[in-house]
């Protein structure tokens, strides 16, 4: 008897099978049973005649109940109608424990309650598609750098000191000393660059974020890419790229899980380069000339983000934004010193900034002086300042947020749903 996956039917059509998972659904009569199998790979109908089976088996398929295990044997149909293009019409079934009182029913329950139950809740059908097309999309991210030579480049998750300002550290013993989880492997990323010349990290990274938002987590994945004498452009060219990349293999590859979310495609299709690229300050002005009230010099919130999107059809690139507001690590505008070539990418939709990034200060006494003005501890950052002691030279990279790319190419409005178990400001269970 040939064992297989719900996904490999096709190639077993008319053959005797067994497939192994879990029960989904089933609705029937006295005369015949309607089983819904899923295995992870698919959900395929099994029907159980009565006359077809044994009157132990029939009985027992009546028996079933919802996420019990079990192997079910039977002969392949191709049938167009059925979820998946299969059937099966039973010949045996074997359960292997019997699911009682599922919590998780057809009926509606409240977020809170899926979140409690979030170790089960990802067998249901948007949040299984929704940890599908974040798999694919990692694929894409890792498959667009590997194809560009990029050498990829772990940073550590313990680190001594600060990327991204000192409000959102989370602090852990470390022995007799103490250290943080890492905010972003940037810094770490532009050593590496030094010695590789293009490189990436792509891992968790720790934010103690305090407010409740749909764009927040504590724990979040990061790509990050670092390049050695790359400029600003360079950098807004490939996070468009990638970005592009990401969503063509999600359309091409995705179109069932896309399908179980309900997503509408047009805005994806949509994301197409060039995407268009305007300043901090024609940025204000957009705000202004819809009469939002924003002072020069501020951060853009999520309320604005999204107002400046609506502005365009695609991702919006806003680069050059006032160095007061930016981290210490950002080259200034030669042309502009209150600017810093600092970028975010902007997404449409309302899912607000995906990237963040831009050139790096390359010169240690700017770097010192930064360092001083953002009252960081320099002792922390010494071996920061030996990559411009040692052959320093220009560099750009950026960092994409996984999350919000998968509530992006998925349409979910909130990012607790875009990682397998979340981790939120009131949220570390399960
Ligand atoms: O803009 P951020 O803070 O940039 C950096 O960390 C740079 N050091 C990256 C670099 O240049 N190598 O964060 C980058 C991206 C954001 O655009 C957003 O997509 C995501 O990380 N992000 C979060 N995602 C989920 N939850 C959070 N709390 C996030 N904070 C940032
Ligand atoms: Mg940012």
């Amino acid at each position: 008897m040939t064992t297989c996956r719900i996904e490999e039917l096709s190639q077993h059509v008319d053959q005797e099978v067994t497939l192994r998972g879990w029960l989904y659904n089933k609705r029937g009569s006295k005369n015949v049973q309607f089983l819904m199998l899923r295995d992870g790979s698919g959900i395929c109908q099994c029907v159980a005649g009565k006359k077809d089976v044994d009157e132990a088996t029939f009985e027992s398929c009546q028996k079933l109940t919802q996420e019990t295990s079990l192997s079910i044997t039977g002969r392949v149909n191709a049938d167009a109608r059925s979820v998946g293009g299969h059937e099966i019409h039973i010949t045996g079934v074997e359960v292997l424990q019997t699911s009682e009182d599922y919590p998780i029913t057809p009926k509606e329950h409240s977020t809170g309650f899926l979140m409690g139950h979030r170790h089960l809740w990802l067998r249901s059908k948007k949040q299984h598609a929704t940890i599908r097309i974040r798999s694919r999309i990692v694929k894409a991210i890792r498959d667009f750098f590997d194809h560009r030579q990029f050498i990829l480049v772990d940073a550590p998750i313990f680190t001594p000191a600060a990327c991204e300002g000192t409000t959102t550290l989370f602090e852990v013993d470390y022995f007799d000393d103490k250290a943080y989880l890492t905010q972003s492997g940037q810094l770490y990323m532009e050593a590496a660059a030094m010695a590789h010349g293009k490189v990436y990290c792509f891992g968790p990274t720790f934010r103690a974020e305090k407010s409740k938002t749909r764009r927040h987590l504590t724990e979040f994945w990061m790509v990050e890419p670092e390049v050695a004498f790359a400029d600003l452009n360079e950098v807004m060219d490939l996070g468009e790229a990638l970005v592009h990349s990401i969503v063509t293999a999600i359309l091409s590859d995705c179109q069932a899980e896309l399908e179980a979310l309900e997503r509408d495609l047009a805005p994806l299709e949509a994301i197409t380069p060039p995407f268009p690229r305007i300043s901090y300050d024609e940025a204000v002005q957009i705000l202004h000339s819809k009469g939002i009230e924003f002072e020069w010099g501020g951060d853009f919130g999520a309320p604005d983000e999204t107002a400046i999107s609506e502005h365009f059809a695609k991702p919006v690139l806003i680069h050059r934004f006032p160095a007061q507001i930016k981290a210490f690590y950002m080259k200034e505008d030669p042309e502009d010193p209150r600017l810093a070539l600092g970028y975010d990418m902007i997404a449409p939709e309302g899912v607000g900034e995906v990237i963040g990034g831009g050139q790096r200060a390359e010169s240690l006494s700017f770097l010192q002086k930064k360092i001083a003005e953002h009252h960081l501890p320099e002792e922390a950052f010494d071996w920061y300042l030996d990559l411009r002691r040692y052959g320093s030279v220009p560099h750009a990279g950026f960092g994409l947020g996984l999350e919000r790319t998968v509530a992006w190419m998925c349409g979910t409005p909130h990012v607790r749903e875009t990682i397998p178990f979340p981790r939120l400001l009131d949220r570390i269970r399960p």
